[in-house]
């Protein structure tokens, strides 16, 4: 009689599987402290480009095309305009302008179009463009700073 024996080879394959969990976290600041400045490239080249349309329709009627300001309006360029500023955020300039400007018809414009023409502003006063648009969102404009000086490098 023959005997085969069959050998069986069982491979268990032991597949370990390991399952990364990445939990992604929603970091919201909460802190109001300002931890950019207006030194640091708030704004695009396009943006304010846009912005300059907007401020000719809507602002420079009283403020100028030029920004240098008329009669009660004042000039928001410059460095009255810049030291006046100085210290506060981003966000209250947005506010100020969204809430008292146009002076003739307070509100109108949307934050959209307010932030454009604070790019605009922010250039002409000579303040560096960046890769980022200035976004009318409340925490990121309360953490820019308007600083009128460079920071020392
Ligand atoms: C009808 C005239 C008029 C128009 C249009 C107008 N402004 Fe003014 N703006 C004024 C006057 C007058 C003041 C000063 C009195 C005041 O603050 O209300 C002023 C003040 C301001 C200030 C505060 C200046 C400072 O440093 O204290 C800002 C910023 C400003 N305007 C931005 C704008 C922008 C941006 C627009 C366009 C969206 C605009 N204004 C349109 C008349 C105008």
């Amino acid at each position: 009689m023959n005997l085969r024996a069959g050998s069986i080879v069982a491979a268990a394959a032991g597949v370990a599987a390991t399952i990364a969990i990445v939990s992604g976290s929603i970091v919201t600041s909460v802190a109001a402290q300002a931890t950019k400045n207006v030194w640091d490239g708030v704004y695009s080249t396009e943006q304010a480009a846009r912005g300059k349309k907007l401020y000719v329709d809507s602002c420079s009627s009283c403020h100028k095309e030029g920004l240098q300001g008329a009669d009660l309006a004042p000039a928001l360029k410059g460095e009255d305009f810049v030291l006046r500023w100085a210290g506060f955020s981003m966000q209250d300039l947005f506010n100020t302008i969204s809430t008292t400007m146009p002076s003739d018809d307070p509100g109108k414009l949307s934050p959209q179009v307010n932030a454009d023409i604070i790019a605009f502003i922010l250039q002409v006063n000579k303040f560096p463009t960046g890769h980022d648009e200035l976004k009318p969102d409340t925490p990121l404009l309360k953490g820019i700073a308007i600083t009128p000086k460079a920071p020392a490098p």
